[in-house]
């Protein structure tokens, strides 16, 4: 058994390869954000009976769109150009996104699973780039990307947290017989 160990903080890559992982990384992140912000949009007007997920799922919107205006400045610093983020594939996260189109009765149920497994999704993605950006001595890149990871770890939380919540106020007005996937 060998003793050497390989930890990821000495490691560093001067390649060209490294840096294209990490510009990458940049887009897939920046076409994550799109799709996040679509779907919460997208739900804001479903969360009549629940004013605290509509006000958070608000206050997000807010929050992403800096995020996504943070990113861009990462890529345009290192020289890509804006409209090829236009062209980028958006479908990396098609299936949860799909999530968010349902009208089942338990819609609301869905969506919040969906934005938890989506803040979830970027947090990995954060902490990924991160840790890119470090090796490639991107390293003032590093408080913007930690900015907003530490913004979708409080948004992760507060939906985990909001979990049991929302699914009572739901269990209580199906019973109720009143429209609860709104
Ligand atoms: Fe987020």
């Amino acid at each position: 058994m060998t003793t050497a160990t390989v930890t990821s903080t000495c490691r560093s890559f001067t390649s060209e390869a490294a840096s294209e992982t990490y510009t990458t990384g940049l887009k897939n992140a920046h076409a994550l954000e799109q799709q996040a912000m679509q779907l919460m949009q997208r739900q804001l007007e479903r969360y009549e009976h629940y004013p605290e997920v509509s006000q958070r799922l608000q206050q997000h919107i807010a929050e992403t769109e800096q995020q996504i205006a943070r990113l861009e400045e990462l890529m345009h610093g290192l020289g890509a150009d804006r409209s090829v983020l236009k062209d980028w594939a958006t479908s990396i996260m098609g299936n949860l996104a799909a999530i968010g189109h349902s009208i089942m009765p338990d819609e609301i149920l869905k969506n919040h699973f969906a934005n938890h497994a989506f803040e979830n999704f970027e947090i990995a993605s954060y902490e990924s780039l991160i840790a890119m950006a470090e090796a490639t001595g991107k390293s003032g890149h590093v408080p913007a990307l930690r900015k907003t990871l530490d913004e979708e770890q409080r948004m992760a939380t507060w939906l985990r947290e909001q979990t049991p919540a929302i699914t009572l106020r739901y269990m209580q007005l199906y019973e109720q017989g009143r429209k609860a996937d709104r």
